[in-house]
């Protein structure tokens, strides 16, 4: 008899797992397929499928973050990842990590052949779309009382218009029960003499958004007679109900904004240009303005209220500069007075340590840290260690980034890199000292609760590690090898090396001011939003700027054999996706409460597009 071995079902499938992953064949591979199946829970799981088979399939959230698609049934994908076998049921799955879309998918194609037809019966032209009223008093609100959305749009509608009626017409917006809810809400909206009607939701999933593209919806949005404002999801949500609204707003909070603007904006000459007062106008916007020669429809030119930095907010920024570098040499004299105290006499690693940290930094994570911190209500002491910690890791990381093996650059922050001032060696063990030193900083630190504490730890060494900073600069390291990167792989790794410490600064000083989760999640998508604006500008900088202007060498980039958003989408179109990013970043800001710190990061974000520096 062949030799038998007994296992649990624990060690078989303990056992089926290790092979799996040992495999080298099955570690790394690229996959095609359709999605199906698909469900988005804390994850995404979905099947992959071919005309033969399919396998189960998993997406970590914070990797579906990421795709620069929403994934849908039927999408046809290539997927990069590892095989594995799930250890409690023994399941065969594939661990994606990334996805590529090929193409749209039966939905989608139904999608469009549903879009032609309305078109063809003149449903979206813009020659019949009802003008907005310019100072409504009634207007009617179609969505779920009890979504996010709703609180948006109250919170504008009563900062802008504290007088205007508002009428609840309580939907559900996704399920088996919304598109008739929905229909029968517009029918009797337009029954109360309401100036104009908000329809919408938050974002969700293209599943989630899916009632918005129903034919009877579109038909009632089609038959009122009330304006309707839609506003379906994020700016990149585009549904039906958009096509057939009166205007489509990119968000609910902009149709919030939509609604209550004062003044029509004024129309230069040609009649196609906007130059208007209005903040909230988002590319392809449709609005009927009236002239004395009649109505004209226009799209809208993109503009957006620029912030100008005034002298108090310019102070803030320097307040905030000064209080973290006192913060930075507190602790270096302290650190260096706890080693001599045992012995470890080192001097020119904290003279490398102060080198590198001192002089020519524009301190921006700081500043974020402070102005989260106050905006979610705390006080600067309570954010203290994390902005010096935050600084000190951020150095760490421009201390490595400019090593030879790296991007080999000799000039930063005005001076000598730290390697070319101290040698190689110095420079990493200093590097390595400024990333350790802020976890203990912070569980030592006073101000805050052993809550705030692990919260702020966590994040910081995740952001700064594989899945953030380390993992962008990895990719950085990895794209000067290849001919071409698309822009979504170059906005991914710049994710990583760039934004996802701009992320921690914001989520960090939420938690040094106990912010709201809502808040946290807020400032992370307004750091991600910066940061990736602040990469574009950077390499922009490179090839536009000098090295005196910015403390550090010019072309380098190209010496480096890097692909850049200059590379990629060239310098015009670079600074649109900065502009792009920038406004996404102010629309999140406008999700925290109006104050004077709220209102100084906005001047900040936009400082940060036109920098010189
Ligand atoms: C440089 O960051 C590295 C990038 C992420 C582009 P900063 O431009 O904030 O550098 P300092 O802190 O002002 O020197
Ligand atoms: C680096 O990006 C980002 C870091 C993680 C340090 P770059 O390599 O473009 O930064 P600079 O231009 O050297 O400051
Ligand atoms: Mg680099
Ligand atoms: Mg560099
Ligand atoms: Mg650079």
């Amino acid at each position: 008899m062949p030799h038998c071995v007994m296992l649990t079902v624990t060690e078989l499938n303990q056992k089926a797992a290790e092979i799996i992953r040992k495999n080298p064949k099955l570690r790394l591979l690229l996959t095609e397929g359709e999605i199906a199946n698909l469900r988005t829970e804390e994850h995404l799981f979905f099947s992959l499928c071919d005309a033969e088979s399919s396998v189960r399939a998993v997406m970590f959230r914070h990797l579906a973050e990421r795709l620069r698609f929403i994934p849908q049934n039927g999408m046809k994908v290539i997927a990069a990842g590892n095989a594995d076998i799930y250890e409690s049921n023994g399941m065969f799955q594939f661990r994606v990590t990334d996805m590529l879309l090929q193409s749209i998918g039966s939905i989608q194609k139904g999608f469009s052949e549903q879009e032609k037809q309305f078109s063809e019966e003149g449903i979206f032209s813009d020659t019949i779309k009802k003008s907005i009223p310019e100072n409504p008093h009634k207007i009617g609100i179609i969505t779920s009382a009890s979504g996010a959305a709703l609180q948006d749009i109250l919170h504008i509608l009563k900062r802008r218009s504290p007088s205007v009626e508002t009428l609840l017409f309580p939907v559900h917006v996704q399920g088996k029960y919304a598109e008739a809810e929905i229909c029968h809400a517009l029918e009797s909206a337009d029954t109360q003499d309401c100036d104009v009607l908000l329809l919408g939701r938050g974002g969700g999933s293209s599943e989630d958004l899916r009632v918005f593209n129903s034919e009877k919806i579109v038909r009632a949005v089609h038959a009122c007679k009330t304006p309707v404002i839609s506003a379906v999801g994020h700016e990149t949500d585009f549904t039906l109900t958009d096509r057939v609204a009166d205007l489509r707003a990119s968000t609910p909070s902009a149709a919030a904004e939509l609604a209550t603007r004062k003044h029509y904006p004024e129309i230069l000459s040609d009649k196609h240009t906007i130059i208007s007062s209005v903040s909230q106008i988002q590319t392809g916007d449709c609005l009927k303005i009236h002239l004395p020669d009649g109505i004209v429809t226009v799209r809208a030119e993109y503009k957006e209220k620029k912030y100008i930095m005034n002298e108090s907010q310019k102070n803030r920024l320097k307040n905030y500069a000064e209080r973290v570098e006192n913060q930075l040499s507190a602790v270096t004299a302290e650190m260096q007075n706890h080693a001599e105290s045992r012995n470890l006499q080192m001097p020119s690693l904290f003279d490398a340590m102060r080198h590198s940290l001192t002089a020519g930094g524009k301190r921006i994570r700081p500043a974020l840290i402070y102005a989260f911190c106050e905006a979610c209500g705390g006080t600067p002491e309570q954010a203290d260690a994390s902005a010096c910690a935050m600084e000190m890791t951020h150095t760490a990381s421009l201390i490595f980034d400019d090593l030879p093996a790296l991007d080999n650059d000799d000039l930063r922050r005005g001076k000598p890199s730290c390697h070319k001032a101290f040698g190689e060696a110095t420079a990493i063990l200093a590097g390595y000292g400024l990333i350790c030193a802020p976890f203990s900083m912070i569980a030592e630190d006073n101000a805050l609760t052993p809550e705030q504490k692990t919260e702020i730890i966590k994040i910081l060494a995740r952001e700064e590690g594989t899945s953030g900073m380390v993992g962008g600069q990895v990719l950085d390291m990895q794209f000067e090898a290849m001919k071409h990167v698309t822009a979504e792989q170059l906005e991914n790794m710049c994710l990583g090396k760039t934004g996802a410490l701009m992320k921690a600064a914001c989520q960090m000083g939420c938690l040094c001011g106990k912010g709201t989760p809502e808040q946290i999640e807020t400032a992370g998508n307004y750091g991600l939003a910066l940061g990736l604006a602040f990469q574009i500008i950077d390499d922009i900088l490179d090839v536009t700027s000098t090295s005196e202007q910015l403390g550090k060498p010019v072309g380098s980039d190209a010496q480096e054999d890097k692909q850049t958003f200059v590379t990629v989408l060239g310098i015009e179109n670079a600074k649109k996706r900065a502009e792009e990013l920038t406004s996404r970043a102010h629309e999140e800001l406008r999700k925290l409460p109006d104050s004077e710190v709220t209102e100084f990061l906005h001047a900040l974000t936009d400082a940060m597009l036109v920098r010189v520096r």
